[in-house]
């Protein structure tokens, strides 16, 4: 990686911090540049100050306006990460400690902020070709702690990034395994025709139609005696809509609904990683909801796992089918902590934006501890709700449920309560429909998958199982 954080020496070249408006606050030589550059501290911005040798001798990161995101600390931290793609070689510090930037969210950032996609370039160039930095972590920071998220983080952009030709359901269940076993975890699988001598109706009708067989994918790692914790993942690794084919609009960017299964690997990777005291589950329904003779159909009912039988109104609703399935399995055990995970549903996005995924739970505890947590690591979240009265727009005339609604609203809302009907046991469930994706670069990161939500629920583990890092 171009960017590795240090020990602090005297070496290094500062990097000032600047508000818009707020240049007088700068060394003299560098509020002189930054005048005469018209450099005007945008959020994310990057000056660099030469000496007047030519080379530089610091560099100013742009803070935006005061009360950019309400001058919040913590998502300001986030604005350091733009330093990973603009800083020139060599060796940086911040130049007093960041007072008006959360150090922790910045440092992570800086080490967020250098990530490539480059699997499928030939050679580095270009873009590819990035500076080397070194960069003196501000004081008491942990940095194993920070490379443990941003490693996992990474994780979850190359798996949502690599194409489905290349992360097929095989691919993502060898990703779990090579998971698995760098930190001695058990992956058991049920595979094609499996899924059904073991019960997963729902799991093996959605994803059938493929020339790669669909799977489970069941990971279990930690003292069988601490408590459980389940994470279940969407993975669709490519979503035609099946026979209710989606547009090619809506098809192109379809590599990405394995997002969910991406993210509930980062967050098993940051736990185990550093060893919280959790007995961890991570189930991963992957499959291709592709089309052939043997698809199933709009009209077809299908009985769950669960016992309850579901009618199909649209086959692109295919995620909360293979989740129920997964959900149930999952519930079985009643858990004491149950989330999953999952690029559900385009109304989310409707509702909230691509950068701000929802998350929905009965429990105001922990919706209140994931909120804070979302905000303490600067990761986005909000919560929506179980909305009980739309459940009934569910409703099938001939089968217990349907899998979609007939009117076009709160699609994200009634998405989560069709899952929420597969969970009873587990004390506390939460549901994350997410993106999966960055569609702007940003400080933090190019254009291509995105982790989010795993940052602020690792955040929420941490607090609850405080474990030791192995
Ligand atoms: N994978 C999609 C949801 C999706 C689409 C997430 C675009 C992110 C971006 C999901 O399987 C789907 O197609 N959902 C349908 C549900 C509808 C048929 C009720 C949707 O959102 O349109
Ligand atoms: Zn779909
Ligand atoms: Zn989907």
């Amino acid at each position: 990686m171009p960017l590795t954080l240090v020990d602090e020496t005297n070496e290094a070249l500062p990097v000032w911090l600047a508000e818009t408006g707020g240049l007088d606050a700068l060394p003299e030589a560098a509020r002189a540049w930054a005048r005469v550059s018209r450099f005007t501290a945008e959020a994310g911005s990057v000056l660099i100050v030469p000496g007047q040798d030519g080379r530089p001798a610091g560099a100013v990161l742009g803070l935006g306006k005061a009360d950019h995101r309400g001058g919040a600390a913590e998502w300001r931290g986030l604005l350091a990460g733009a330093l990973a793609g603009k800083l020139p070689d060599g060796e940086w510090r911040f130049a007093k400690e960041p007072a008006t930037i959360d150090r922790d969210v910045a440092t992570l950032a800086l080490l967020l902020g250098q990530y490539r996609f480059a699997r499928y370039r030939s050679g580095a160039k270009g873009d590819d070709a990035q500076p080397q930095i070194r960069f003196q972590a501000p004081d008491a920071i942990d940095r194993a702690e920070l490379a443990a998220v941003a490693d996992a983080v990474f994780l979850a952009r190359d798996l949502i990034n690599t194409p489905a030709n290349d992360m097929g359901p095989a691919e993502l269940e060898a990703a779990a395994r090579s998971l698995a076993q760098r930190f001695g975890a058990a992956v058991e699988t049920i595979e094609g025709d499996e899924l059904l001598v073991r019960n997963f109706p729902m799991i093996h009708a959605v994803g059938r139609a493929s020339a790669s067989a669909p799977r489970l994918i069941d990971l279990t790692w930690g003292k069988p005696s601490d408590p459980k914790v389940t994470l279940v993942g969407k993975g669709v690794i490519f979503d035609t809509g099946g026979l209710d084919i989606k547009p090619a609009s809506g098809m192109l960017l379809m590599k990405k609904d394995m997002g969910g299964a991406a993210n509930v690997l980062a967050l098993a990777q940051m736990v185990m990683a550093r060893g919280l005291a959790v007995r961890l589950r991570v189930l991963i329904p992957a499959v291709e909801n592709a089309i052939s003779g043997s698809a199933f159909r709009p009209g077809d009912i299908l009985t769950s796992r669960k016992g309850k039988t579901v009618e199909i109104g649209n086959t692109d609703a295919e995620g909360r089918l293979v989740l129920a399935d997964a959900l149930a399995l999952a519930d079985e055990e009643a858990p004491e902590m149950l989330i999953d995970m999952a690029t559900l549903t385009g109304a989310a996005r409707v509702a909230l934006g691509p950068d701000l995924p929802p998350f929905y739970t009965e429990d105001d505890g922990f919706a209140a501890e994931l909120a804070a947590a979302s905000r303490r690591v600067a990761d986005p979240l909000w919560r929506m709700p179980l909305w009980q009265p739309y459940a009934a727009n569910l409703s099938s005339k001939i089968a217990d449920t349907n899998n979609v609604t007939s009117d076009a609203f709160a699609g994200s809302v009634t998405a989560a309560l069709f899952l929420q009907g597969f969970v009873e046991k587990a004390a506390v469930w939460a549901h994350l429909d997410v993106f999966g994706w960055r569609p702007k670069p940003g400080p933090t990161g190019p254009v291509g998958g995105e982790a989010q939500g795993v940052r602020a629920l690792y955040e929420v583990l941490k607090q609850r199982y405080p474990g030791a890092p192995i």
